[in-house]
């Protein structure tokens, strides 16, 4: 018998010497054995692994070329700065290369200086870490015992439900209101198992905002006995006359964290740097959860130097500012109707399924992101792109929804 062929999932765990007069059928059994293990190793992983539901990306630009053999393809999908990389940003970035034989450590303190240079903070108070989405799994891990629960709204961004329910914490979710945190709700729905409430601002996928009058309204309400997180992904391209100061709370010594990331209007998605600001002994906190060199060297050096990049940044922002100008035009136009967005996406109700309007975007060359996750069956969540982006894509929709 070969082996590898009858057992090819086994190879490896089974192997040993025949039983001798068995012919062999002694060491079957023991492969038997093995491979019932391997096929129920179910029963080996944490219950609450089954509650979760696996984050499925968008397709990428490589994945959709070939399977369609398109030669021209953009990605609107994941809210990435459509400019591409700071130039200043790979500069650095290539010149680091000379030193990745060593751990990343140094430039942590740099970078952790300079953003609390920005917002007034102490650098104790200033955490980064392996993009947003790591930040978010260490203050499940830091702070929610088993069964404490966390508030976030519904919808909004999926990782606050994914990392409670690994954290073995449950979810309590919020209705929106008018595609808005309800955050008079929110506060109703705190009891004594709440640890965390999660504020998405601008929200992902509606791209809508709680102003400084909610937050602060919400903040006078609260109790220190749960951590607020104001998730600030998208803060950037918000209106800042009605954004809420956040890092103000902070400043007060309330029980709250503010996140912020590098992979949106500072175009380093790839190189994944995020970090969390809160008074320091919620930093501690996390640090205690985060591995020793959770960012690397290329992310400091990239995320140290598009912070000295004015020109880039203001130059995301006006793309973003005129983009959204001109996809409103448009959509009004074509009769379609969207949310209002604070961030550097729309969410637009095609008035058609919104996994068929997906698939014949894709096959445009037109990757979006389709709302039907999310329970909103005929909507498409797309990026803001660049002048030539936003034309391909409208002209793209507009062919599209003729025919699906
Ligand atoms: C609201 C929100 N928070 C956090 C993240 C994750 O950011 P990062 O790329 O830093 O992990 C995203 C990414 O799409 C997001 O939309």
């Amino acid at each position: 018998m070969n082996l590898r062929e009858e057992f090819p999932f086994a190879c490896g765990i089974g192997i040993g010497i025949p039983e001798p007069g068995t012919g062999g059928k002694q060491w079957i059994k023991v492969l038997e054995r093995k491979c019932s293990m391997v096929t129920e190793t179910g029963s080996l992983k944490r219950a609450v692994i089954d509650q979760l539901t696996p984050y499925v990306p968008g397709k990428s630009i490589e994945e959709v070329r070939r399977e369609l053999g398109l030669s021209r393809i953009i990605k609107l999908a994941s809210n990435e700065n459509p400019l591409g990389p700071s130039p200043r940003a790979v500069q650095a970035m290539v010149k680091e290369l000379q030193e990745v034989h060593v751990y990343p450590n140094g430039k942590d303190r740099q970078l952790r200086e300079a953003i609390a240079d920005r917002c007034g903070l102490k650098p104790e108070m200033v955490i980064f870490s392996n993009g947003e989405d790591n930040i978010l799994t260490l203050i499940t891990q830091a702070f929610l015992e088993t069964g404490e629960e966390s508030v976030v709204a519904s919808i909004t961004f999926h990782a606050y439900t994914t990392a409670t329910i690994i954290a073995g914490g449950r979810v309590c979710p919020v209705p929106l209101k008018d595609y808005t945190h309800d955050l008079e709700a929110m506060l109703e729905a705190i009891n004594e198992k709440t640890k965390l409430v999660f504020i998405c601002n601008p929200n992902n996928p509606t791209g809508t905002m709680v102003t400084k009058g909610q937050a602060d309204w919400f903040m006078e309400r609260v109790g220190d006995e749960v951590l607020v997180i104001f998730d600030e992904a998208y803060g950037e391209y918000a209106d800042r006359d009605q954004y809420p100061d956040a890092v103000r709370y902070v400043k007060e010594g309330r029980n709250v964290l503010v996140l912020r990331t590098f992979s949106k209007l500072f175009g380093l998605a790839g190189v994944r740097v995020g970090y969390a600001l809160g008074k320091p002994d919620l930093i501690r906190a996390l640090a205690a959860v985060r591995e020793p060199f959770a960012v690397d060297r290329i992310g400091q050096a990239g995320a140290l130097a598009v912070l000295e990049d004015e020109e880039y940044i203001r130059r995301s922002k006006e793309v973003n500012r005129d983009g959204k100008e001109f996809l409103y035009r448009e959509l009004d136009r074509m009769g379609l109707s969207y949310v209002p967005t604070q961030a550097n996406f729309i969410l637009v109700d095609t008035g058609k399924k919104a996994e068929l309007v997906h698939e014949a975007m894709q096959r445009e060359g037109v990757i979006i992101r389709p709302a039907h996750h999310w329970g909103l069956k005929t909507k498409i969540r797309v990026t803001i792109g660049t002048r030539e982006q936003n034309q391909w894509f409208i002209s793209a929709l507009q062919k599209v929804l003729a025919r699906v």
